[in-house]
């Protein structure tokens, strides 16, 4: 079987992608200490470069140190670190028709930093850091959202193709569009209008620092599967107040820190046991798609089987489909596929690799098992 689709180049804005198989953002904890891009972290994106994938989401980067999940993870917050991020980005590009989008973040009510205490739209206890955050005022709101418009400008001039707004999993953009996380009752709060406002202020106040030609993209909670959060109908409203904005592709996502670990279908999920059960997030995009008008949908969670995947692109179900641990396991493996091995990815989903980042660099548990098991019999 060919794969004409899943090979086919395809557009983002007016950013020409090689191919529909896009890397989702996936945090390394590889910067150099206080988020500066050393040569691991380069010689992980060189990897994942030559694997074969047309577009690479970077890790989440910081947009302030006070919404920084760790000292090892990328920032973007003044423009010192724009010679850094330049030669991040230039190690992919190496890689002809190679593109890189920034992942932009602030950990919000999730934020566990001992220096700055966790901040919200509103005040509600999180259950699993065990923290209450702090209510910001209207004025910090505007100037965060200031930080995180000066951030895309700044992955702009460091050469990402694109930016992507991390609005999902419980963080700081993702906390505004929750009924459990957002309880204001000023302008960003209320109405989904209201709530997704924080959002279209980025995307305006990006698009007029740098131009319209710069796509800017989203990672969307759609769900959080924690009673009295978001549920799907509000986050398809929300979806598509951003579709008529203009953002230039949407990849959905679900579940947040106090989702309850291993709940079917909120990210990463760990339930999958059967083919049935990859493409987690399918149901929603499958509702979303139809009004996505020129807005280009990325399928993410769970994909592992390039047969299924070509299925989908070629139903028009999704744009492009999007991978996080399998490339942890394989960074090669959208070359493995163009290369006729049609084989699901290996990666179990067992998120061995997820747990690895709370303490050090990030890496596949049972690869590295399997590498050193390989190693005691060549001996
Ligand atoms: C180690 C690890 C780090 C992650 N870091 C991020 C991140 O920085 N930003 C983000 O939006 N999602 C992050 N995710 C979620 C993934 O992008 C993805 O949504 C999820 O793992 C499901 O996709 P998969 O089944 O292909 O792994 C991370 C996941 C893992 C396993």
């Amino acid at each position: 079987m060919k794969l004409n689709t899943l090979f086919s180049p395809e557009k983002i804005g007016n950013v020409q992608i090689k191919n529909r198989i896009v890397r989702s953002a996936t945090y390394t904890r590889k910067a150099e200490k206080y988020g500066i891009v050393g040569n691991t972290l380069i010689e992980f994106y060189d990897e994942l470069a030559q694997g074969g994938t047309g577009l690479i989401i970077s890790e989440f980067i910081g947009v302030d140190p006070s919404g920084t999940a760790s000292a090892y993870q990328l920032r973007l917050d003044n423009d010192s670190f724009i010679p850094g991020q330049r030669k991040l980005v230039e190690a992919v590009h190496n890689y002809p028709e190679v593109k890189i989008a920034a992942q932009i973040a602030h950990t919000g009510r999730q934020g566990a930093h001992p220096k700055y205490p966790p901040v919200a739209p509103s005040p509600i206890p999180d259950k699993n850091t065990g923290l209450t955050p702090r209510e910001l005022t209207k004025p910090e709101i505007e100037d965060l959202i200031q930080k995180f418009v000066a951030t895309g400008r700044r992955a702009y001039e460091s050469g990402y193709d694109m930016v992507q707004l991390h609005a999902a999993h419980g963080y700081f953009l993702s906390n505004f569009i929750s009924p459990y996380t957002n309880r204001r009752s000023d302008n960003y709060g209320g109405t989904n209008e209201n709530m997704a406002r924080i959002l279209t202020e980025i995307y305006d106040g990006i698009k007029d620092e740098v131009g319209k030609k710069f796509p800017v993209i989203i990672k969307l909670q759609t769900q959080d599967f924690v009673i009295g959060g978001l549920e799907p109908q509000q986050g398809l409203e929300i979806a598509k107040i951003l579709v008529d904005k203009g953002f230039e592709a949407i990849e959905p996502s679900g579940g947040i820190g106090e989702t309850q670990i291993g709940t079917k279908n909120a990210y990463p999920s760990r339930q999958i046991k059967s083919p049935e059960e990859e493409n987690y997030v399918l149901p929603i995009v499958k509702e979303l798609k139809p009004s996505m008008k020129n807005c280009k949908m990325i399928l993410m969670g769970g994909i592992k089987n390039p047969i299924s995947a070509e299925k989908f692109l070629k139903e028009g179900v999704t744009d492009f489909i999007s991978l996080s641990r399998p490339l942890i396991y394989e960074p090669n493996l959208p070359n493995r596929w163009m290369t006729g091995d049609l084989k699901p990815a290996e990666c179990r989903s067992c998120n061995s690799c997820y747990v690895t980042v709370f303490t050090g660099p990030v890496y596949c548990v049972v690869r590295r098992r399997l590498e050193k098991r390989e190693q005691r019999k060549m001996k």
